[in-house]
């Protein structure tokens, strides 16, 4: 199913669990429409991967994953021969057929392993997938040069065989992190949106949404906390992704409302550096319940 407005985007996503705001709404009805691939930054946790996840349940398309790492090659990310049936395939022909044929049937898809890009491509089912390229900024930047055909044409070229298109283009999402830029080239196919953090409200709505049985209060102070945490000068903010862990961890502990014992407690949920914990050991705890208390009920 193809949403035919921006609206109808929000609302399949949102039936998907994934609260979108307008304009990334927008960038994916366009990324759709136009069929360009759309690249994903932001800060961690800020739902670049759910997106995808959510978009192959929206459109109903197998979603394809490529995790990006350094070192990652084109024999990991698109196709690789396979050699050992190649071998096999040499000692059963014993010299019958021609020296060509024999080439040629050795370097036919049916010795090709196909991994993530080109099953993109070319899926078994013929079922154009979404595909996700999560954390590009994770690979070295030869390999974005890898991409670059893949993104504008949506065909990849196997120089023993010839060139792969897509009967129909996948959907491409990509993802970075930004520990470093991503090359111009690459931007320059795709449609670009930057995931922030949520605002209160979305926060909230995206809390409600994931976990329904939540305390209403509970909620409210705890994307209170979460939304003032941000606001601090700590070494890694929390993102959704710890939002939604922290809420299950209170619910777990049955907690119904925060008081600083239980903040300190399972702040290991939602900040993974000691610096950042130590600032909030002690009084510091029960200044920033105080001032969230003050707000929320204060409206
Ligand atoms: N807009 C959203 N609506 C609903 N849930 C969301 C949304 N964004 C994120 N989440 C939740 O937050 C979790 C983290 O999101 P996700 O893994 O997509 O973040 P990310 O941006 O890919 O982070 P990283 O950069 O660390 O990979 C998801 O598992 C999902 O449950
Ligand atoms: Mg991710």
């Amino acid at each position: 199913m193809r949403p035919d407005s921006i609206d109808a985007t929000l609302d399949g996503l949102r039936a998907q669990g994934y609260v979108a705001p307008r304009a990334l709404g927008t960038v994916v009805f366009l990324a759709l429409r136009l069929g360009r691939p759309l690249f994903l930054e932001g800060e961690p946790g800020t739902g670049k991967t759910e997106l995808a996840k959510a978009l192959a349940g929206l459109l109903d398309r197998p979603l394809i994953r490529l995790q990006c790492y350094e070192g990652l090659d084109l024999a990991a990310a698109a196709y690789e021969w396979n050699y050992a049936r190649q071998m096999v395939e040499i000692k059963l022909a014993q010299g019958q057929e021609s020296r060509e044929d024999l080439a040629r049937e050795l370097f036919s898809r049916r010795f090709l392993i196909a991994r993530p890009l080109l099953q993109a491509i070319d899926p078994p089912d013929g079922r154009a997938p979404v595909l996700l390229i999560d954390e590009l900024d994770r690979a070295d930047e030869p390999f974005e040069a890898f991409l670059l055909e893949l993104l504008s044409d949506f065909q990849l070229s196997i120089p023993e065989l010839g060139v792969i298109r897509a009967a129909e283009p996948p959907l491409v999402l990509l993802t970075s992190n930004r520990t470093r830029e991503v090359h111009d080239a690459v931007k320059r196919r795709c449609l670009y949106h930057w995931l922030d953090f949520p605002d209160a409200a979305r926060e909230l709505e995206i809390l409600r949404l994931r976990l329904p049985g939540i305390e209403s209060a509970l909620a409210q102070e705890i994307v209170a906390v979460v939304q003032a945490l941000r606001g601090m000068d700590l070494y890694k903010l929390p993102g959704l992704a710890e939002t939604l862990e922290w809420s299950r961890a209170l619910l777990e502990l049955n907690a119904l409302v925060l008081d600083p014992a239980t903040l300190t407690s399972t702040l290991g949920v939602l900040l993974k550096y000691q610096d950042d914990i130590a600032r909030l050991q002690g009084s510091e705890a029960a200044q920033l319940l105080a001032r969230v208390r003050a707000e929320t009920h204060g409206g």
